[in-house]
């Protein structure tokens, strides 16, 4: 078993036996450790050129390791990095052999970095294999999905993200958002928000549920708009996870201002809405080259005789392009009823996508005459997506189930 280390190599002497390709990646990474580095080659590789660094265009000799702390042997000669080698071995330096891990007696990791964290991967003597692990933690690490949340100091300032978490599956939240769930102190939630990654945050991060669900609290818009602004005003790092896209009936404007007039610094990270993503995930494409070149996303949670409801359901029925409804599920009757009145053909074909991108989505195919009556047969509960146009037919040739 070896015996993992951390140097600090700031200002100590560092030989670097070898002038090749090889040779320059061990040095970058040396200057970048503020080693002082001295390289021993007849013959250079032009990188290396203009480096802060001394070279000695010469084949190695005995006593070039006085003073060194560390040496890497690594020309294209094993006989030469054996001499080395053993030179080390006797002066009590460790060396990192490049061409033969075996006869090594220090290895060099994979190494990744993410701000103040460092993770370095050695494999067995598999270099590759290193390096591919090292590329899945990288990954990690950027998505947001380990644990690399640093201690704060006290009284640094707040902010508030809010961070578009698509519209279930946690694959469908961006990387940026995962990032910042990862950093967070405090997170406010939404119903709709992917769940999932709740879990994989630590302990200690504050969760407080700000949707309407069984069994959680809901709050007011005011009352959401004053915690975060709250939370901020109060050093912690706030993200408010919402479902799809923040700004897409998501009242995430509502919020953003709220953050203005507070003085609270903030950052919007747009989501993937369900307007577009879950007709997609159920083999939906919203518009098709040949079927329709537009398309409107509408809230329907009004009955369109209501007073205050505001869309132009005239426009929207004679137009050609597909219909995305949300939140319609109530009013379908009412909404399927006054299109249908206004001029869409009754033999429109609509999908009705419940709970669409996550393990429990139910699709409903219909048209525009019926749809609320096979709706109402089949017990169909929000959230659903409701697509109304000829785009919906292209789900069968698309083979989705
Ligand atoms: C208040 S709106 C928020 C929309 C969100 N900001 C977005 O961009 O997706 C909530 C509505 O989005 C739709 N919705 C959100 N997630 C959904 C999902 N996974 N499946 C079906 N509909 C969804 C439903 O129509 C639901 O009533």
């Amino acid at each position: 078993m070896t015996y993992p280390l951390d140097l600090d190599l700031e200002g100590r002497r560092v030989v670097v036996v070898g002038g090749g390709r090889v040779a320059l990646r061990r040095v970058r990474g040396l200057l970048a450790a503020g080693a002082d580095v001295t390289v021993i080659a007849p013959r250079v590789d032009p990188g290396l050129a203009g480096l802060p660094l001394a070279v000695c265009p010469r084949e190695y000799r005995g006593g070039d390791l006085a003073g060194a702390w560390l040496v890497h042997a690594a020309t294209d000669d094993p006989a030469v990095n054996t001499v080395v080698a053993s030179e080390a071995e006797r002066c009590r330096v460790w060396c990192v052999r490049a061409d033969d891990a075996a006869l090594s007696r220090a290895w060099t990791p994979a190494v990744t970095r993410h701000g103040d964290v460092t993770v370095a991967v050695t494999a067995g003597g598999d270099p590759r294999r290193a390096q591919r692990l090292r590329a899945a933690i990288s990954s990690a690490l950027a998505e947001g999905s380990l644990p690399v949340r640093p201690q704060r100091p006290a009284r640094a300032p707040g902010s508030v993200a809010l961070v578009g978490g698509g519209p279930g599956d946690p694959g469908l939240i961006t990387v940026r958002g995962r990032r910042l769930l990862a950093r967070a102190d405090v997170v406010v939630t939404d119903r709709l928000a992917p769940r999932d990654v709740l879990a994989e945050l630590d302990p200690d991060v504050e969760i407080i549920e700000a949707g309407k669900a069984p069994h959680a609290c809901h709050l007011s818009q005011e009352q959401i708009n004053a915690l975060l602004v709250d939370r901020a005003l109060a050093g912690k790092r706030v993200v408010r996870l919402k479902g799809g896209d923040p700004f897409v009936f998501g009242r995430g404007g509502e919020e953003a201002l709220a953050c203005v007039r507070a003085g609270v610094p903030f950052e919007v990270v747009p989501g993937v809405t369900s307007a577009i993503a879950v007709p997609a995930c159920a083999g939906i494409p919203v518009t098709h080259r040949g079927i329709t070149q537009d398309f409107a996303v509408v809230s329907a949670h009004l009955d369109p005789s209501h007073p205050g409801a505001t869309v132009d359901w005239e426009a929207l029925a004679t137009g050609p392009g597909t219909l995305v409804l949300l939140m319609a599920v109530a009013r379908l009757a009412e909404v399927t009823a006054e299109l249908v009145k206004r001029g869409r053909p009754a033999s429109t074909p609509v999908a009705v996508i419940c709970e669409g991108t996550t393990d429990r989505q139910r699709v409903l195919v219909s048209t525009l005459g019926e749809v609320a009556e096979d709706a109402a047969a089949q017990s169909i509960r929000p959230p659903a997506v409701v697509v109304v146009g000829e785009v919906v037919r292209l789900r069968e040739a698309l083979g989705a189930a």
